[in-house]
């Protein structure tokens, strides 16, 4: 199990430094507090001078052991350790959390079984043309939408004077009822970290231990391959596993084939380290539109993306910019002191954008932003987004769903009606 573990220790920095560069290559305007800084723009990245180097409002509350706000580096590498896994966890080990899931695989994925990682999957193997078999026989219409170019908004003229019939969020901030954005009770959070698990994912979850918090991890398929006891650790203590692709592209670029295959690879992965498969997702940069949204619901798979309440008062942190050196912890607390003053002044709870793939990210998140949330009055209800949609951790999973209260996305189309209503809203009305 430690020899397995290896890699993981070993590798992080590059690998971390791999997929910091894919996101800062493809992420350039993160200059403002009130932009949503998942929608990509062209243009350079500002200079970090261009931050505030104190925070505009008083700390309520830290953690005591909090990394010092002047030492979080904007655009370097951290130097603090990182922490081992508090428990590794034998195959057949069960939960409480979901009492009806199977206890964990025998054995840990191995790699070899499994695509290479940080790239698109091939669409030709045996797997994946089994899955484009199923999403052919599912009974869900795909719409005929062209696929994005990359550079999202600024390279993208005729989609983006598609982007409301297709309802593309990139460029617009346009959602479905079929996706969940919120929570629906005021001050309930629910909580989530992307784009792990990573090397910091421990110092994550034992301050999670400490203060008895739990969240949704939103998992990338090339992360879990590298650090499947993690994900067994998140899952075992009660959080919430989704998906987040295999490889963390804007998912609008991909043929229908290739969004099958990082959206299956991902929830095969995951299947394979818990033994329960997941059916929340969420698209990589929020980037969504009609055509891979109902390929994900022909996956069995929800979207996730978070709170949006105007094109300028978006629930993102922007944490992941600290590291990428376009922003820094300063500017992601102001960030932060506003979404919660928003969330003060609107009738449903929220979701916010947060990361477990960062040193900074996790030391903002442990340091500051969840000890701020714990001290907020009135009181957040912080929960895995499951649990603020009212229903149990097992709805999270298509083996251990409540089949007679929670419908899943499959049956949702078999039975009719709610996913006609979205087919007319996207529209199209046609429906084999
Ligand atoms: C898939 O395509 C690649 C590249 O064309 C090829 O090398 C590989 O052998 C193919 N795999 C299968 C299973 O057909
Ligand atoms: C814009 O789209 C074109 C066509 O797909 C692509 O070749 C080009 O690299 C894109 N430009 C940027 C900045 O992403
Ligand atoms: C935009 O919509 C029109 C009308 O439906 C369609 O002909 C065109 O191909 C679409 N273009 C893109 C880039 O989606
Ligand atoms: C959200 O916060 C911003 C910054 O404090 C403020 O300007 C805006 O009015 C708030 N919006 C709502 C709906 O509370
Ligand atoms: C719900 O239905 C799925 C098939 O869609 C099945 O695999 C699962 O076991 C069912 N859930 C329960 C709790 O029976």
């Amino acid at each position: 199990m430690k020899s397995r573990f290896l890699p993981a220790v070993l590798l992080p920095a590059l690998v971390d430094a791999r997929d910091a560069a894919a996101h800062y290559a493809r992420q350039a305007t993160t200059s403002a507090a009130a932009t949503n800084t998942e929608v990509i723009g062209s243009g350079t990245a500002a200079a970090s001078s261009a931050f505030p180097t104190t925070l505009t409002f008083s700390l309520a509350s830290e953690n005591p052991t909090a990394i010092p706000l002047s030492e979080i580096n904007t655009g370097t590498a951290q130097t603090q350790s990182t922490i081992a896994l508090s428990t590794y966890y034998a195959g057949g080990a069960t939960q409480t959390y979901v009492p009806n899931a199977p206890g964990l695989p025998s054995a840990l994925p191995a790699p070899s079984n499994y695509p290479a990682l940080d790239v698109t999957p091939p669409t030709n193997s045996t797997e994946v043309q089994q899955w484009i078999q199923d999403v052919m026989n599912s009974g869900v219409d795909i719409p005929d939408i062209p696929v994005t170019n990359p550079g999202a908004c600024s390279n993208n003229t005729a989609a983006v004077a598609n982007a409301t019939q297709n309802c593309w969020w990139t460029c617009g901030g346009c959602t479905r009822d079929t996706d969940i954005t919120t929570c629906p009770t005021k001050d309930s959070w629910g909580v989530s970290y992307d784009d792990g698990p990573s090397p910091y994912t421990p110092n994550l979850l034992q301050y999670f231990a400490q203060q008895d918090l739990r969240a949704t991890f939103f998992t990338i398929g090339s992360r879990l391959l590298e650090r499947p006891a993690m994900l067994q650790d998140e899952f075992m203590t009660g959080n919430q596993i989704a998906v987040h692709t295999w490889s963390h592209p804007y998912m609008t670029t991909k043929t229908n084939e290739e969004v099958i295959a990082e959206l299956g690879w991902t929830k095969k992965l995951i299947k394979d380290t818990i033994g329960v498969t997941p059916v929340y997702w969420r698209p990589p940069y929020g980037d969504i539109d009609d055509r891979v949204r109902a390929i994900s619901t022909a996956m069995n798979l929800i979207p996730i993306i978070w709170t949006r309440i105007s094109a300028t008062q978006t629930f993102d942190t922007n944490d992941w910019s600290i590291p990428g050196g376009t922003t820094n912890v300063y500017q992601v607390l102001d960030n932060w002191e506003m979404i919660m003053g928003n969330s003060t002044q609107i009738d449903t709870g929220f979701i916010v954008l947060e990361h477990d793939l960062f040193e900074q990210t996790v030391d903002v998140a442990t340091g500051y932003i969840l000890p701020q949330a714990l001290a907020h009055q009135p009181k957040y209800n912080m929960t895995p987004i499951i649990e603020c949609l009212d229903m149990p951790l097992a709805n999270g999973y298509l083996e251990t769903n409540d089949n007679a209260s929670h419908t899943l996305p499959l049956g949702t189309v078999r039975g009719g009606d709610p996913y006609r209503l979205f087919l007319v809203c996207g529209r199209r009305v046609e429906h084999g």
